[in-house]
């Protein structure tokens, strides 16, 4: 059997990730340019500049990895890129320079939607207990949805975030709180800053979170009321506190760990209603077999929330799976692999030499 070789680009945000990943799974090479600290410093993306960074190194990047898989140009089949969704001028980078690589090596160009790659992501590493259907509780920066996912090109939302991002909401709390005054949480995320800082928490119950969407009987989530209690809360701390504008509150450890908490238990009650949903017989989804439940995306990094949904998961009897931790967050291992999973389900039977028709969207 000829193993097929994938190159993948991911450049939807604001990281520059290219890898090669064959069809057996076996990641050939992995590069990864991200750009956490500088955004970080500037208080978040700003897309040109995001842009900018992007075109620096996409050459580099893409020069790295085929020397770290000590392969040719001409022995990869496709060519995998994201082309949505993202930020617009981030996403151009990856895509041109996709084109321009196709174009030159005669490959097709295999176009990916960057939720699909993460949900489809764990099967990289578990091809044969994460069959389809399956369902995906897919957490980022970006998004939040629960989904059933049949193949590539082939997912059914189940609900969605009415507002924000459980990730974008650890970002922005994280900033509020000036978690990066402390030089430890310079580099890192919101998400894995607040994770750390939670681990020191004496008294995580010191504050209070509601649990959104409470009696909504559906899938959806939101996180806007999280985060607007969140800054109302450490407002009136700073307040009682007399913090400096440049300091920080000093029970920032139990505020991070309610945090989690209240994020955690917003996530679970919601995957407990889709997998009640799948359970039900009537819907026809499972049949007598239980659900496999997937976590993904960047917030699946955190040890917390993945330990409470497999905790939850149990006791429907279902199987949870994460992909590693390294391929959580936005990388172009993703993106290769989403291009073998439209090589394996056949959906690039016509493999696609139109460039020019596969645009961002
Ligand atoms: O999937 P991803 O890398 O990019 C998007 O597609 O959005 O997700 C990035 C998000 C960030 O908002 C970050 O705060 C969050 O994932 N994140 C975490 C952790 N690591 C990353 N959230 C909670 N706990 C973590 N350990
Ligand atoms: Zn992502």
């Amino acid at each position: 059997r000829r193993l097929s070789y994938v190159l993948g680009i991911e450049t939807s945000c604001d990281d520059t990730g290219i890898a090669i990943v064959d069809t057996d799974g076996r990641v050939h090479s992995n590069v990864l340019y991200s750009q956490q600290e500088f955004h970080t410093r500037y208080g978040g993306i700003i897309p040109p500049r995001a842009q900018d960074l992007h075109r620096a190194r996409i050459e580099d990047a893409y020069n790295r990895c085929l020397v770290e898989a000590d392969l040719r140009p001409e022995q990869l089949t496709a060519i995998a890129v994201t082309n949505r969704p993202g930020l617009p001028l981030s996403l151009l980078v990856g895509l041109r320079f996709a084109r321009h690589l196709a174009r030159k090596l005669q490959k097709p160009l295999l176009p990916v939607h960057h939720m699909e790659a993460h949900a489809l992501q764990a099967r990289m590493e578990n091809i044969s207990a994460i069959s389809f259907p399956f369902l995906c509780l897919l957490i980022s920066g970006g998004h939040c949805q629960l989904a059933l996912v049949r193949g590539p090109g082939r997912l059914t939302l189940l609900g969605q975030t009415l507002d924000d991002a459980p990730g974008e909401a650890f970002d922005k709390i994280a900033r509020r709180l000036r978690l990066y005054v402390l030089p430890q949480y310079r580099a890192w995320n919101g998400g894995q800053a607040i994770e750390h800082a939670a681990q020191s928490a004496v008294c995580p119950d010191a504050y209070d979170f509601p649990l959104p969407l409470a009696q909504q009987r559906n899938c959806n989530f939101s996180f806007a009321g999280i985060k607007n209690n969140s800054f109302r809360a450490i407002r009136a701390r700073e307040r009682l506190e007399q913090t400096p504008p440049d300091g920080i509150i000093s029970n920032y450890n139990d505020f991070c760990a309610g945090l989690l908490q209240a994020v955690s238990r917003h996530l679970m009650h919601r995957t407990q209603r889709a997998l009640e949903y799948c359970l039900r017989p009537e819907n026809g989804l499972f049949g007598d077999a239980s659900p496999t439940l997937v976590v993904s995306g960047g917030v699946a990094n955190n040890d917390v929330i993945y330990r409470n949904i497999e905790h939850l998961a149990g006791q429907y009897n279902c199987r949870s799976y994460r992909p590693f931790k390294r391929y959580c967050s936005d990388n172009g291992v993703m993106i290769a692999w989403h291009g073998i999973e439209q090589l394996l389900a056949n959906s690039a039977q016509h493999l696609r030499f139109d460039y020019h028709n596969i645009d961002i969207q």
